[in-house]
């Protein structure tokens, strides 16, 4: 059992927990994600990681009331625990691997959307730690439904909020200000942008005109997490890849956004699966093995 030892409603249906996993806290690294299931006979829930403490030996997990699961994971307060609490899993962001001298020498820009600025966080923090200060633009509909702004004001460089009706910060989408960066003599060497596909489809087509390469993360299409259950399979330039696998990180300007975007929308019913099961054959799964 993993006990939670902070439980916070950050925002309207919007949920932070702090839960003890210190194996996972040793081996995690910023990009990577976890599954988590309430009770025995929970869904199982992926979640890119917020934040980790390898002293305490704690996780912090982010995630937004989206169905039943969710719902009945948002009742759970400081000492209740979780059944299971799995990972560090998929592969950690690149720039981890990367010669810290070369890095520091990059200019970084973060791109994060709505409850997508939870798994920007660790990453920023990292860089930060290691002394590259990185800029960051956090986009939300409203000044209400912003998150962790304190939190990454604190280890950011720069830190743009905007919101999408004006109530806090600048005015407009994530996709305005990078517009009114750049025009402003900005210049950036790289792109991190994690939050609702559609917001990661808008900056990459943007950055790609800007000549920005961009990292995008597809925690929002997986649902096992585990390579079983082929929600997550998408395109990357001629390959097939599963964010859950293969990822969650991938070149932004080589996803098919359109036709991840299609396929979520298939997968959600029991006759869409058996389509895409029967369209895309061995392709199907990410590693199960069942289908060849
Ligand atoms: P939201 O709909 O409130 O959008 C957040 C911000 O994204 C907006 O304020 C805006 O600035 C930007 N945005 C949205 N649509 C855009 C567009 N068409 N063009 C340019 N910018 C746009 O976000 P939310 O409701 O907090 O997000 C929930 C989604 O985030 C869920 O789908 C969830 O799966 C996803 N999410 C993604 C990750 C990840 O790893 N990528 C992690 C957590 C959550
Ligand atoms: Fe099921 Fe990736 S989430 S295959």
């Amino acid at each position: 059992m993993y006990k939670i030892i902070r439980a916070e409603e950050l925002t309207a249906n919007i949920f932070l927990m702090e839960v003890e996993a210190k194996r996972v806290a040793d081996a995690c690294k910023p990009g990577q994600f976890v599954i988590v299931r309430k009770d025995e006979d929970g869904e199982r829930i992926p979640l890119t990681i917020c934040d980790y403490d390898t002293e305490k030996g704690t996780i912090t997990i982010v995630f937004q009331i989206v169905g039943a699961a969710t719902q009945m994971m948002a009742e759970l307060k400081a000492g209740d625990s979780f059944h299971d609490f799995v990972g560090p899993l998929g592969c950690a962001s690149e720039f981890v691997g990367e010669d810290l001298e070369s890095l520091k020498k990059k200019k970084m820009l973060f791109v994060a959307g709505g409850v997508g600025t939870a798994p920007v966080y660790p990453q920023v923090k990292w860089l930060h730690e290691h002394g590259i200060e990185a800029d960051v633009i956090v986009g939300a509909k409203t000044k209400d439904l912003l998150i962790l702004e304190e939190e990454m004001k604190s280890v950011a460089g720069n830190l743009y909020i905007t919101t999408d009706d004006g109530s806090y910060g600048r005015s407009g989408m994530v996709t305005q200000t990078i517009k009114e960066l750049v025009e402003e003599g900005k210049k950036y060497d790289v792109c991190v942008a994690i939050g609702p596909m559609i917001m990661m489809k808008f900056v990459c087509l943007q950055t790609k005109e800007l000549g920005i390469p961009t990292i995008v993360s597809l925690n929002p299409i997986m649902v096992d997490g585990t390579g079983m259950c082929g929600a997550c399979r998408v395109t990357v330039g001629d390959e097939v890849k599963f964010a859950c696998v293969d990822g969650p990180e991938f070149d932004g300007h080589k996803v098919n956004f359109d036709e991840a975007m299609k396929r979520q929308q298939i997968y959600k019913t029991e006759e869409g699966r058996a389509f895409l099961k029967a369209k895309e054959g061995a392709t199907h799964h990410g590693g199960c093995g069942h289908c060849s």
